[in-house]
């Protein structure tokens, strides 16, 4: 299986510089401007090996401290003991972290919350876990950052008409019913947009797009095998296809001619007045 189907330290790590690269400055400063003098508290969901810390935190007034959730110990572990960020006056950060299913989180585990942040995280989701996120959040009265949630386009460039034949069966993967667990996939994003404007809040939504090509051609090619094979996985139809489409776009991505532009939403929500 290719890292884009499972969660692996090694995908995190591959990923993380173009996540960077995409997430929204302009949310980000928002929600910065939002916040009380410090000290403050963040609460990052799904935090995996700490990507999301890692880009913010610099972004943030101190002192600052960061609750870990995910419930993959393993790479929280890893998290906590990476080289930490530190804020935006060069000091210090401190992080720990909750080990748990998000579909367990009540409004009392973010108590003291000054934000609440999620990177690359909406899509795997499933109804249940968006809602008890979305609950404690508006409960615990915590603006929330959660980005990079995967819309489902995706552009290749050169275009070739397989393309979205590949797209097609990839988003409906994405919604796939793995262990009883229905994800959202490109829903996700939409639905806690929705939850949260029900509550009463106010939502602002930035597009952020990863731009893969030939300056990072580890993440383009991984992510292509990955996007093929899961496809394949949804529509076994494609089998024979994805032969000959897989050795075009491989050997474009040889040549450095392949991009490929994948589309992603940031949502900033904060409560009103
Ligand atoms: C695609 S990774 C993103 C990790 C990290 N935010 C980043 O941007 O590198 C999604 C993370 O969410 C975690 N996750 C997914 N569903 C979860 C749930 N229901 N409860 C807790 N963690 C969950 C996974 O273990 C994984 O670390």
């Amino acid at each position: 299986m290719s890292g884009i189907l499972k969660v692996s330290s090694d995908w995190l790590a591959l990923r993380e510089p173009e996540d960077a690269d995409a997430r929204s400055l302009d949310l980000a400063r928002t929600v910065a401007a939002m916040l009380p003098d410090g000290p403050i508290v963040v609460h990052d969901l799904g935090s995996g090996t700490g990507s999301m810390m890692r880009w913010l935190a610099p972004l943030l007034p101190g002192p600052q401290t960061w609750i870990l959730h995910d419930w993959n110990a393993g790479l929280i572990e890893r998290a906590i003991d990476a080289t930490r960020p530190t804020d935006r006056d060069n000091a210090a950060i401190s992080a720990r972290s909750e080990t748990g299913n998000l579909a367990d989180l009540r409004a009392a585990d973010l108590a003291g919350a000054s934000l609440v942040t999620a990177s690359a995280l909406l899509d795997v989701l499933t109804s249940r876990d968006t809602h008890a996120v979305v609950n404690a959040c508006v409960e615990a009265r915590s603006p929330a950052l959660f980005t990079l949630s995967v819309t489902g386009e995706v552009r290749l460039g050169p275009r070739d008409e397989l393309d979205s034949a590949f797209e097609h069966a990839f988003n409906a993967h994405q919604q796939r019913n793995t262990d009883g667990r229905q994800q959202l996939g490109r829903y996700g994003a939409p639905i806690v947009q929705g939850l949260f404007t029900q509550a009463g809040w106010k939502v602002r939504q930035s597009t952020t797009v990863w731009r893969l090509d030939h300056r990072r051609p580890r993440l383009l090619r991984e992510w292509f095998r990955g996007w093929v094979d899961a496809a394949v996985e949804q529509d076994p139809g494609l089998r024979a296809a994805a032969t000959g489409y897989r050795q075009l776009r491989e050997s474009q991505i040889d040549r450095g001619e392949l991009t490929a532009h994948v589309r992603h939403v940031d949502l900033l929500a904060w409560p009103r007045g």
